[in-house]
């Protein structure tokens, strides 16, 4: 069911977003590439998920699970040899779970250009040792960027709780 009241069972102290905030970086190897030369959109898939679970990691200190990933587009081939640079935030921490955003860039070693490729929405749920969604801090927010974001998480939870809780 969308939108379930509970009570916060206990009283969290607020954390800043920026306490949260990720930058991976990784080198982009023949490995992780297609016969093209392009590194492999599961790849990208895989280092988003471990860059926002460790901006939820640090927001919640505790345990996550991925619950949900919005959608995940490719804007421009990263090539091997590249630098895949990713960003992730906290946009937004609800009851147990969190939104964080992640930007993804392709980084030229030579000339240091960067290309905006991907971007994605992940919510996390915070796991206690028992396994139950846990009380998250609430996020304090600081800049202009983190309070547009916090309020445009709002309607994208409303929007994939729907296809959540929606009947089959
Ligand atoms: C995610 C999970 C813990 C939610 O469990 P649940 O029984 O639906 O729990 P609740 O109804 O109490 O919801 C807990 C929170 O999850 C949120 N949630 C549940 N499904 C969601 C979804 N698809 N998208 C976003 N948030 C979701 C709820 O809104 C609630 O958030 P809130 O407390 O901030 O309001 C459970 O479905 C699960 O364990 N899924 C598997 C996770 C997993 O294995 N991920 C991949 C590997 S990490």
């Amino acid at each position: 069911m969308p939108g379930k009241l509970r009570k916060r069972t206990e009283s969290v102290e607020g954390k800043p977003a920026s306490a949260s905030q990720v930058e991976m970086v990784e080198v982009v190897l023949p490995n992780d590439a297609n016969p093209l030369g392009n590194i492999l959109g599961g790849r990208v898939m895989h280092l988003i998920d471990i860059a926002a679970a460790i901006a939820a990691h640090r927001h919640a200190n505790s345990y996550v699970v991925t619950a949900s990933v919005d959608y995940v587009d490719f804007r421009h081939p990263i090539r091997v040899g590249d630098l895949i640079v990713l960003k992730a935030s906290v946009n937004r921490a609800f009851r147990t779970s969190m939104e964080v955003g992640v930007k993804v860039f392709s980084e030229h070693v030579l000339t240091g250009e960067r290309k905006h490729t991907s971007s994605a929405y992940v919510t996390f749920v915070a796991i206690d040792e028992a396994g139950q969604p846990k009380t998250v801090p609430p996020l304090i927010l600081r800049t202009a960027d983190e309070r547009r974001r916090h309020r445009d998480a709002a309607a994208r939870r409303r929007i994939r709780l729907a296809h959540r809780y929606k009947r089959a």
